[in-house]
Parts: C-alpha cells; structure tokens; sequence
C-alpha cells in the first residue's frame, strides 16, 4: 500500500467534528486521485476518481451552506459564491479530461488541493466561531 500523500492536519481545524470528518473525507479523496495520477490509472479509473471528488465536495459545500443558512452567518453568499466557483473549475477539469483536452497532471491536483487547503484555512475558518457558539458540533 502506498503512503498517504494528501492528510488532514490538525491546523485545518475548524473545532467542529462534523465538518472535520468531512474535510478529512476531502483529503483522503484527495489522497486516492493523487495515487492514480502516480500509478497512471486508466482513464475509466482517473473519470471515477474526479466525480468520487466532485460528488462529495458537492455533498460538503451544501451540509456546511445548510449550516451557514441556518444559523443565519453573515458572509454566507459570499462563502457560496466560492464553492461554486470551485465546483465549476473541477467539473471544467473532467469535462476537458474527458474530451482529451486536458492531462491530469500533479499540477492540477496539486491546484486542487491548494485551493482547499486555502478555503479551510481562509474562510471555513470564518463561520466556525458562530457555528461553535450556536452548539453545532
Ligand atoms: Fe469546507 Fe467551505 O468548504
């Protein structure tokens, strides 16, 4: 078995279980797309990869909107508009590896990655001391 590349760390915290399970979820998605661009997987293996990646950051972004929403967060459009920003760019990456007009490369998962380590960091971070304070756990 090779070694995980793509962890979780501790620093990424948002101090709410829920939403750390899920974005360690991320990271080990994260993780199996990097082995496959290592291991040079098959097409059919690399499209299953990235939709496995799309479909849960989608599930995320809309538990954590959920949340926001509910508890009336006040940059919520904004923390949106982000996600879906991000949402757009990794289907645009399937679609243009699908059509050959792209190779998924370290490059791009490493463009992925950065991006969420940046939006935990940045504006996950954000919520998370209204969140607490309203007993989200
Ligand atoms: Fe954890 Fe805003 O994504």
């Amino acid at each position: 078995m090779q070694a995980s590349i793509y962890k979780w760390t501790e620093d990424l915290s948002v101090h709410i279980q829920s939403i750390d399970q899920q974005h360690q979820r991320l990271f080990e998605l994260l993780d199996n797309f990097h082995k496959d661009i290592t291991n040079k997987s098959s097409k059919l293996i690399m499209l299953g990869v990235i939709k496995a990646l799309k479909d849960y950051t989608i599930k995320h972004f809309s538990e954590e909107e959920k949340l926001m929403k509910l508890h009336k967060y006040p940059d919520f459009e904004n923390h949106k508009k982000e996600h879906q920003l991000f949402i757009d760019k990794v289907h645009e990456y399937e679609e243009r590896y699908n059509s050959g007009k792209l190779l998924l490369t370290i490059e791009v998962i490493n463009f992925i990655k950065n991006w969420i380590i940046n939006h935990i960091k940045e504006t996950d971070q954000k919520y998370s001391s209204l969140l607490i304070k309203n007993g989200v756990k």
